[in-house]
């Protein structure tokens, strides 16, 4: 058998973990592995992809980014043609599966590239899906394959912008990562001590916000830590777009922590900056969690693969591994529930979220 894998969508730590299981797993299945290069680009133009052997693997489980490529700005159901026509290469894509002599392939991926997974499935491919992305954002499992890692730095870098915002007695906003779903802002807000929490699934009243951090002031505490989500978003506003999006490729969020810190220091007259974690969060070593998650998405992928049983992604279940239909979870974002017990604890230790 002939197994085919391929990583798209953003990186996140943790992608050369799963890599690393897979190949070592169906060696130990007598099973070949071939690496697509650069996410689904690589069966669109059918030259990039290689054989994936034991010999590739030394080092690569503490290694961060992903040995095969990816791409996050090319969608082959969705790709602009010179002329400027969206053209839907899936076909192709299916035919250098074919061309390849691939028996199955292996997704790894987030919304975007497991919603393609789902479609190239639905068309007649054998597809197991392995869920990444630090936003955590994916249905079916309760933890993506990057998550820990970005929470990891977020919070360290929490926890070093404390005492500069103590020193100055001055706002500190800190930008994370997460389009839809505020994960990422929730677990290292509350892991770095934060005030003040700000998420999409939470629309803030910058009002409010400035409010809580007068009230600190007024009870002695003269620096305010806010986090916010790239995608939190005011009642009633609007997301801060850095890049517009195109009938092909999501828009590029970035910004709101910087109209935050303009905003709030109107409001409370005192200093307040900015900063903006970005692709911070998506470099690095994964943590043992993030390679824990990997190496057990990776092998059960595998086995799934080589049992032939196709159209689904690996989740976990803590304490199990579960196999979910690619129908049930594409194009459904996993949102922080509001009855969380995090946000319930956050908001018991006083913890604000701008509503
Ligand atoms: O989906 C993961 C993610 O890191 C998002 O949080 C972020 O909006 C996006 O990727 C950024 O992507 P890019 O690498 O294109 O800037």
């Amino acid at each position: 058998m002939r197994l085919g894998l391929l990583t798209g969508g953003g990186d996140a730590p943790g992608l050369n973990a799963v890599i690393r299981a897979i190949v070592k797993s169906a060696a130990a299945r007598g099973a070949e592995c071939i690496g697509i290069e650069d996410g689904f680009a690589g069966l669109i133009d059918a030259a990039h992809w290689r054989q994936l052997t034991l010999s590739d693997l030394p080092g690569i489980l503490r290694r961060g980014g992903t040995i095969l490529g990816t791409a996050n700005r090319r969608n082959p159901l969705k790709d602009p043609a010179p002329s400027g026509a969206i053209v839907d290469r899936g076909a192709q894509c299916i035919q250098t599966f074919h061309d390849l002599g691939l028996t199955a392939l292996i997704v790894i991926g987030g919304d975007a590239t497991l919603a393609i997974a789902h479609e190239v499935s639905r068309r007649g491919l054998p597809v197991v899906g392995v869920p990444k992305t630090i936003d955590n954002d994916i249905a079916g499992t309760a933890q993506t394959v990057g998550f820990d890692t970005a929470v990891s730095f977020a919070t360290e870098a929490i926890d070093r912008l404390h005492t500069t915002a103590e020193a100055h007695h001055r706002i500190m906003v800190v930008e994370v990562m997460g389009r839809y779903a505020g994960w990422i802002a929730l677990h290292s807000g509350i892991a770095g001590g934060a005030d003040i929490i700000l998420m999409p699934e939470i629309p803030y009243d910058v009002d409010k916000v400035a409010q809580r951090i007068l009230a600190r002031e007024r009870s002695g505490a003269r620096f305010s830590i806010v986090v916010a989500a790239e995608g939190a978003r005011p009642v009633g506003g609007t997301l801060t777009v850095q890049e517009a999006g195109s009938a092909a490729v999501a828009e590029r969020l970035g910004g709101v922590g910087a109209r935050i810190a303009g905003e709030l220091e109107r409001l409370t007259q005192k200093e307040a900056r900015s900063v903006l974690l970005g692709h911070l969060q998506r470099g690095g070593t994964p943590t043992s969690v993030d390679r824990l998650l990997a190496t057990r998405f990776g092998a059960r992928a595998t086995e799934l693969a080589l049992d032939r049983h196709y159209g689904v992604m690996v989740g976990s279940r803590p304490p199990e591994l579960i196999a979910v239909s690619l129908a049930e979870i594409a194009g459904r974002p996993r949102l922080v529930p509001l009855d969380s017990d995090l946000i319930h604890a956050a908001r018991e230790i006083g913890i604000g979220f701008g509503d």
